[in-house]
C-alpha cells in the first residue's frame, strides 16, 4: 500500500534514538506512544508565545490560550464525532474519565441489588472503579466471560443483561489481547433493555475511526498519551442528557457559575466538570495530535497497521514454542506472547540489549492473566510509525534468545 512511512518516522524525533547501541525499535505502544515533532512543537510554541490561564483572564494571553484549548475541544468533538463540544470533557486520562463516571453517573443511579457488566478482558482501569462503587452502593459486580481465543463469548454477554442491569461497561480493544469487540450489537442490545454502555476506547482511539454517534455509545473513555498527544490528558465523551443530569465530579474554580458560602451553582456543560486549572498546553498538544492523525487518516492508518499485524503474527507463529495469547477474529495492532520457559521479563530484558522496547508484565489486566493461567506475557504493540523491518528485528531477536536459553 502507499504509506508515507518513511516521512511519518522522520516526524518522530525520538525514532532516530540509538539504544545500547542500537536502533531503537519502539514496539511499546500500547502502554504510551511516541510523539511527533508537531505535538512537540506545539507545546513549546503554547510556553514561549502563548501561554497564560484559561477562561477568566481579558489579557491577550489568557485569551490565546483559551482559544487554543477550546479550539482542542472542537478538534476532539470532530475527531469522534460527537453532537456537541458540550459533550467533551478534558480529564488527566481514562482512567479518571471511567472514575468520573463510576462516582458521579454511578452514585447518583446504582443502588443496592443493581449489577454493572463488564468482561473479563478489562484492563485494572474499568475494573477496580466499579467495585469501589459496589463497595459503596452495595451494587454488584457482573463478568461476561471470554474464550480461549480471547474473544468475549457473546451469548453468556447476553444472558447476563438482565433488569437489574443498571450500566455495561466494556473495552472496544483490549490491552492485553488486541481483540477489539463487537460494541455496536453490545450497545444495541444494552439500549434494548434500557441500560447505557461506557466504552473504554483508552486502546482502540489510536487504531481505528471512532464515531460515537454511529456507535451509539453513551460513554466514551481515552487517553492523550496513547493517542500520540502528552501525557496527563484525557477525554470523557458523554451523551448531553446525560452529562446534564449528572452531579458534579470535583469541586473548585471552574465548574461554577456563582457561589456563595449557603450554596453554589454549577457552571454548565462542559465545565461542571471541569473543576482547577486544566492541563492546557498538553490539551493544545492533544490539538496537535488530532490534526496530525487527520492528516493522514485514520482508516489509511488502521489498514497499514492491520498489514503490519498480519505480517508479525505470520513470523511468531513460525516460532517454536511461543504461543500467542488472543487470537480474536478482530484484532488491533497488539502481539502478546509466552516462550515455552523463558520467563517474559527475561524475554523484555534481553530485548533491550538489543533496541527493541517491548513490555513484559500483566499489563494491568491480572484476570486476563490468570484466565490464560500465565503469570504475565510480553506483549509487543505497533504503532502507525512501526515497520515490517521492525519486525523481523524482533523475530530475529526471539530467535536468538531461544538459541541463547537453550
Ligand atoms: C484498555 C485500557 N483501559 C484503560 C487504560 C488506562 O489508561 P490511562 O492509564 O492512560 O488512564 C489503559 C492503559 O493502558 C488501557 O490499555
Amino acid at each position: 500500500m502507499n504509506y508515507p512511512i518513511e516521512k511519518i518516522r522522520a516526524d518522530f524525533p525520538i525514532l532516530a534514538e540509538k539504544i545500547r547501541n542500537k536502533p531503537l525499535v519502539y514496539l511499546d505502544n500500547a502502554a504510551t506512544c511516541q510523539k511527533p515533532q508537531a505535538v512537540i512543537d506545539s507545546i513549546v510554541k503554547c510556553y514561549s508565545h502563548d501561554y497564560a490561564n484559561i477562561h477568566r483572564g481579558v489579557h491577550t494571553l489568557s485569551v490565546r490560550s483559551t482559544d487554543q484549548f477550546e479550539a482542542a475541544r472542537d478538534k476532539v468533538k470532530n475527531f469522534i464525532n460527537a453532537a456537541s463540544d458540550k459533550e467533551i470533557i478534558f480529564v488527566r486520562g481514562a482512567t479518571e474519565a471511567i472514575n468520573l463516571v463510576a462516582q458521579t453517573y454511578g452514585k447518583a443511579n446504582i443502588k443496592a441489588g443493581d449489577e454493572i457488566l463488564i468482561t473479563a478482558m478489562e484492563h485494572h482501569s474499568n475494573i477496580v472503579p466499579w467495585q469501589l462503587l459496589c463497595q459503596q452502593t452495595g451494587a454488584i459486580l457482573k463478568v461476561a466471560p471470554i474464550n480461549l481465543q480471547g474473544e468475549l463469548i457473546y451469548d453468556e454477554f447476553e444472558k447476563l443483561l438482565s433488569d437489574k442491569t443498571k450500566l455495561v461497561s466494556v473495552t472496544h480493544m483490549s490491552n492485553a489481547l488486541g481483540t477489539i469487540n463487537p460494541v455496536k450489537k453490545i450497545i444495541a442490545a444494552a439500549h434494548a433493555k434500557n441500560i447505557p454502555v461506557l466504552l473504554d476506547g483508552a486502546q482502540a482511539i489510536p487504531h481505528m475511526v471512532v464515531d460515537v454517534q454511529d456507535l451509539d455509545c453513551d460513554f466514551y473513555a481515552f487517553s492523550g498519551h496513547k493517542l500520540y498527544a502528552p501525557s496527563g490528558i484525557g477525554v470523557l465523551y458523554g451523551k448531553q442528557a446525560l452529562l446534564e443530569a449528572m452531579p458534579p465530579y470535583q469541586g473548585g474554580g471552574d465548574m461554577i457559575r456563582k457561589v456563595t458560602f449557603a450554596e453554589t451553582e454549577y457552571n454548565t456543560l462542559p465545565y461542571k466538570f471541569e473543576a482547577g486549572t486544566p492541563a492546557i498546553a498538553d490539551v493544545i498538544g492533544l490539538g496537535a495530535a488530532i490534526d496530525y492523525l487527520n492528516a493522514i487518516g485514520m482508516d489509511t492508518i488502521a489498514a497499514y497497521e492491520h498489514e503490519l499485524l498480519t505480517y508479525a503474527t505470520e513470523q511468531a507463529l513460525q516460532i517454536d514454542g511461543l504461543r500467542i495469547i488472543g487470537e480474536a477474529a478482530n484484532k488491533g495492532a497488539i502481539l502478546s506472547f509466552t516462550l515455552n520457559h523463558i520467563h517474559p521479563h527475561d524475554i523484555g530484558t534481553m530485548l533491550d540489549s538489543l533496541g527493541i522496547a517491548i513490555r513484559a508484565g500483566h499489563h494491568c489486566a491480572m484476570p486476563v492473566m490468570d484466565f490464560y493461567h500465565v503469570p504475565a506475557t510480553a506483549r509487543a504493540s505497533f504503532a502507525m510509525y512501526n515497520t515490517k523491518a521492525e519486525v523481523d528485528v524482533l523475530i530475529k531477536g526471539i530467535r536468538d534468545l531461544i538459541e541463547m536459553f537453550g
